[in-house]
């Protein structure tokens, strides 16, 4: 616990970036929580913790290169997160893999397949393996899965999405069926949604200016989900009273076409 001598509570994000990831991370180290960034690219790491120390402290965050394909990687950062900051007591998996455009199976490659499904479902499975153990030890831990609409129903193109993000929810209700007894808090948050980040809500973006939809344009919240409007809900979950857990949510914004279509 070297680098976490106030023994604040930990929380790991696994798949963080500077979307979904960095905004949970960000409300729980509000909150008093030091957090351990979980990726592959040091330098985008790099930066992210070193803004989160100039904002919330010295030693705030800590980041582990890991690539979550890879189950070594997953061990060995979980056991360093353990020895530099603690237990986890708060585990987000928040990584996922899939293309802007999809893919008919035909053209998706079962290389693609095999990567994108340990990132989308294997990475969580053994990242939860890493933390139960002290978090059953502890009697309480909460456990978060980032899902998308492609974890309800299949859609044309996602051939190497979508059946990792449905294993995904499965593995989440599992480890309430299992676990929840002993004190373990699951949720599975559905974001319905392009996220206003680079990738899928860019693209959106990008699409709008285009087009000139000056009315999404200028009105941006209520078409594109906000990493932290939804890392509130996280935080929400998390402190949900003992009485009233919740182990699905599903969040979009206010005027998401894809509402619809569930
Ligand atoms: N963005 C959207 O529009 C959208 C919509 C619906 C649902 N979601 C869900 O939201 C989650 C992502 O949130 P976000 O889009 O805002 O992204 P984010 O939090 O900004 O970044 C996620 C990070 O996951 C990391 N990652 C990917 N593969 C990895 C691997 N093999 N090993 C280690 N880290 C890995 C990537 O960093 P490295 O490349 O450095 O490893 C990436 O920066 C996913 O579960 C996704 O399915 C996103």
């Amino acid at each position: 616990m070297s680098l976490n001598s106030s023994k604040k509570p930990v929380i790991a994000v696994v798949g963080a970036g500077p979307g979904i990831g960095e905004a949970v991370a960000r409300r729980f180290n509000a909150e008093g929580f030091v957090v351990a960034l979980l990726a592959r690219t040091e330098e985008k790491l790099r930066t992210m913790a070193q803004g989160i120390d100039s904002d919330y402290g010295k030693n705030t965050a800590k980041y582990y290169i890991t690539d979550l394909r890879v189950e070594e990687s997953v061990i060995s950062s979980f056991k360093k997160i353990r020895e530099e900051l603690g237990p986890v007591q708060v585990l987000v998996y928040n990584a996922g893999a899939r293309r802007v455009n999809g893919r008919k199976i035909l053209d998706t490659t079962s290389e693609e397949f095999e990567n994108f499904t340990k990132i989308n479902l294997f990475g969580a499975f053994w990242s939860t393996k890493c933390v139960l153990p002290d978090m059953l030890a502890a009697e309480k831990g909460t456990i978060f899965f980032t899902g998308a609409t492609g974890a309800l129903r299949g859609a044309p193109g996602l051939s190497s999405f979508s059946p990792g993000k449905f294993g995904l929810r499965a593995l989440c209700q599992i480890i309430t069926r299992e676990y929840q007894p002993q004190g373990i808090h699951a949720a599975f948050i559905v974001v319905d949604s392009p996220v206003d980040g680079k990738l899928i809500g860019g693209v959106r973006r990008r699409q709008w200016e285009r087009e000139g939809a000056k009315e999404k344009l200028e009105d941006l919240d209520a078409y594109l989900l906000q990493p932290a409007d939804l890392a509130q809900t996280y935080w929400f979950l998390h402190t949900q009273p003992q009485s009233a857990w919740s182990h699905e949510i599903d969040v979009r914004p206010q005027k998401e076409g894809m509402y619809s279509r569930l």
